[in-house]
């Protein structure tokens, strides 16, 4: 996708209206537990600042439900982008009407106002044109820097293009695309996929576009007990989707048709339940016995998928091997990240498509060792499936 970015306009003195994913996560006394978004989109904003821009950011946090909730400010996101910034960033009381037109027209040139939450307007998420309208009007220029958020036909990501001169990229839009397009488009080769997570249901689009790109892909997470068992092995009290065994027959089969290695776990650590009290050992795939339930891959899986990803050229990771929130079990996710440092060590692009893999790679300390993690859960899951994401789409070519 060929899109005009930042670099392409000129910021001086121009009001720039910049949509950013500040969707950060919050412990319960309102503090961010991780930053990597607000860190991701500083390029952007210094870019701006620097040329003399006057910055308008606009966000959504959370899921409030078109209502105003303070619970889900964005003010903690703009303290934080103050302090790392080192500048003042005003925080507005809403995002549209009189008073914040007021600020924004106070503005001068290389500052920085924060509007609040979007979604404390219904408006946001139906896409609604006079809402769009109403936000448009903040800006001179428009900016999508949200790569998180697009997948979303919003109103401050999609309607907004309509009512505006210029909508171009960011640069962190511009980098997600540049890995994850690279990696779609024209892998170095091998290109091994690691596939996992709770549900194959969630992850069909995304095996099905990649077994078109892919040399090998590696399935881990509780999603394999639905291929085991269409495979007729038993699987204990393990996670089953039992109406999509056929489907998963026909993963395999296209897997095969298509000269895909799909390979599958060849051990399991099972557990009497899923807490971190639980007696767990590990079993061969073949041997789950009743009763139990596959909460992690096994050593000998960890060796041999270790190995797949050290000898690849391109790597890219979607969904934990296990059930990484509890420690015990989170050793068969921690042992693919550790593979995919190894990997980039020795020059080969790992890519981390976001969401939980990111938070395990980050837990497991190795978020400095990856060519890119992206900051899209949802976008970069839609990015892999092989759809159109409408926040980029509406961009100017
Ligand atoms: C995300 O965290 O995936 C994005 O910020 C989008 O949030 P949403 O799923 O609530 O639209």
């Amino acid at each position: 996708m060929q899109k005009k970015t930042l670099s392409d306009i000129a910021l001086q003195g121009k009001r720039v209206l910049m949509r950013v994913d500040f969707n950060v996560p919050l412990d319960e006394s309102k503090n961010i537990t991780d930053d990597k978004r607000i860190v991701e989109a500083l390029p952007s904003i210094k870019k701006i600042l620097e040329s003399g821009g006057r910055l308008i950011l606009m966000s959504h946090l959370g899921r409030p439900k078109g209502k105003r909730n303070p619970d889900f400010s964005l003010a903690p996101a703009a303290e934080r982008l103050s302090r790392l910034l080192d500048c003042p960033v005003t925080m507005a009381d809403d995002c549209i009407g009189t008073e914040v037109m007021q600020q924004v027209l106070a503005l001068q040139d290389g500052e920085v106002i924060m509007l609040e939450n979007l979604r404390f307007h219904p408006e946001e998420e139906a896409n609604d044109p006079d809402f769009a309208r109403e936000l448009a009007s903040l800006g001179e220029i428009y900016v999508n820097d949200a790569f998180g958020t697009a997948h979303r036909a919003h109103a401050s990501t999609e309607g907004i293009t309509r009512y505006v001169p210029t909508a171009v990229a960011g640069y962190l839009i511009e980098k997600e695309l540049k890995y994850l397009g690279k990696a779609l488009q024209e892998p170095e080769r091998p290109f091994v996929a690691i596939l996992g997570g709770s549900k194959i249901s969630g992850k069909i689009d995304v095996l099905e576009n990649l077994f078109n790109k892919v040399d090998t892909v590696l399935v881990g997470g509780a999603m394999i007990f639905t291929f085991f068992r269409a495979q007729g092995l038993a699987t204990g009290n393990s996670l089953v989707e039992d109406n999509k065994l056929e489907l998963a027959v026909s993963l395999i089969e296209q897997a095969a048709q298509k000269n895909i290695r799909l390979l599958l776990p060849v051990d399991v650590v099972v557990a009497g339940e899923i807490s971190d009290r639980a007696e767990s050992h590990t079993v061969s795939v073949d041997a789950i016995p009743e009763g139990m339930i596959g909460v992690d891959i096994g050593p000998a899986t960890r060796e041999l998928y270790r190995k797949e990803i050290t000898g690849a050229r391109t790597v890219l990771w979607n969904g934990p091997m296990g059930v990484f929130e509890i420690d015990r079990f989170a050793e068969g996710t921690f042992a693919i990240a550790d593979a995919l440092s190894e990997a980039t060590a020795t020059g080969a692009t790992t890519i981390i498509g976001g969401g939980d893999s990111a938070a395990a790679v980050a837990k497991a300390g190795l978020a400095g060792k990856m060519t890119h993690i992206s900051t899209g859960g949802g976008a970069s899951l839609e990015f892999l499936e092989g759809k159109a994401l409408p926040g980029i789409v509406a961009l100017n070519d």
